[in-house]
């Protein structure tokens, strides 16, 4: 009797960033020569499991996308099967058993799932009805628990950096005060990283709540310093004592979404009322998720998408797998669970302060 080569499905969910299409092509590739496995792409993150919207990965399909940002697979931020809303907004519920039916139809043997924290925690809970699951992380935020960092964050760190670089040198031309807002949702490591590398002045993150009179009154003793330009880095869920995260509503296919967004604005504002210093805002926006990975997250996607290959290979249930001091580890999916935070007090956050930089606020000991 033929025996069945094992079939891999696999999904990117959620937000994109760059290295998605290395990873895809590292699991497609080491399933099919290292581990004589199949692998079917899911379209779409989880919708495509739902709707069974499914293309065959081989190596023809997966030639040439190593350096290309987004996904072949195509993404979607809220697909989910435990409460799927479709394409024309109708509430369907919970269809998990729907998709589980789907994965077994197309014959999946095990799934690895591509995602940040939402994306991993529904993988987690399908892995839960006892479909093999493999979690990869990626997310530009570089929130996942569990993992040192994750597929996406050090391009996105790389785009800052050099956004910052170039208005500096403007910021000294003209003397102003530069506010930078980057992404990160509620965790601020992207700020705190990019703002360091990039020899930012300030850096406001979500987890140390900024007082406006520490925040405009580092610029001004610096411009009585005769320091007359300075760069500002706000994480976009950055927010002052007291006060809540910034968010703007957008108006998406006909309905209202409210998302973070003009932390940077507010953090001028309160800049500009108390210093003598012109003060402009830049919000890198979605220029920080798109284009080429660095070289460093294609070898990150090259390890984690070799080693979840493996894992599916054999089947493994529920593993997530990550890099924890520089070495590939796979460990319970659960671990994954919730999104980490920069510790005020920890290593990141006292080094930032001994070179000088205002974090916004004094530290707490
Ligand atoms: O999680 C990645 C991320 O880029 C966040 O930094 C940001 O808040 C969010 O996604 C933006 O999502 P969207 O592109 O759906 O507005």
């Amino acid at each position: 009797v033929a025996t069945r080569r094992t079939r891999i499905g696999l999904i990117t969910g959620g937000g994109d960033c760059p290295g998605l299409n290395a990873a895809i092509r590292a699991v497609v590739k080491s399933a099919r020569i290292d581990r004589g496995c199949e692998v079917v792409g899911i379209e779409f993150g989880f919708k495509g499991l739902v709707e069974r919207r499914v293309r065959p990965l081989g190596l023809d399909e997966i030639h040439g996308i190593i350096g290309r940002g987004g996904t072949i697979l195509g993404t979607t931020n809220r697909a989910d099967p435990f409460h799927y809303v479709d394409d024309a907004g109708n509430d369907r519920g919970d269809v998990s058993a729907e998709a589980l039916k789907n994965a077994e139809a197309l014959g999946l043997d095990a799934l690895i799932v591509i995602g940040g924290d939402g994306t991993l925690g529904i993988a987690g809970r399908l892995g839960d009805l006892g479909l093999p699951v493999i979690g990869v992380p990626k997310t530009i935020d570089g929130d996942v628990m569990g993992t040192d960092t994750s597929i996406g964050f050090d391009t996105a760190r790389s785009v800052c950096v050099d956004a910052i670089d170039r208005l500096d040198t403007t910021a000294e031309a003209h003397e102003r005060v530069m506010v930078v807002e980057v992404m990160g949702r509620d965790s601020g490591f992207l700020a705190l990283h990019s703002g360091i590398a990039g020899g930012a002045d300030e850096i406001l993150i979500p987890e140390i709540p900024y007082d406006g009179g520490t925040l405009a009154g580092f610029i001004d003793d610096r411009r009585r310093r005769g320091r007359t330009h300075a760069i500002v880095v706000v994480a976009e869920g950055a927010r002052p004592v007291g006060g809540a995260p910034s968010v703007e509503e957008h108006h998406i296919r006909g309905r209202g979404e409210v998302k973070l967004g003009g932390a940077g604005k507010v953090a001028a504002d309160v800049i500009a009322d108390a210093v003598d210093l012109e003060v402009r805002v830049t919000n890198l926006g979605h220029l920080q998720r798109g284009g080429t990975p660095t070289a460093y997250d294609r070898m990150l996607a090259a390890r984690f998408g070799v080693h979840a290959a493996r894992l599916a290979s054999q089947r493994a249930q529920n593993r997530f797998v990550a890099i924890r001091h520089d070495a590939m580890v796979d460990v319970p999916l659960a671990e994954a669970a919730g999104r980490r935070k920069v510790d005020p007090d920890g290593e990141l956050a006292r080094m930032a302060r001994a070179l000088g930089l205002s974090l916004g606020a004094a530290p707490r000991r």
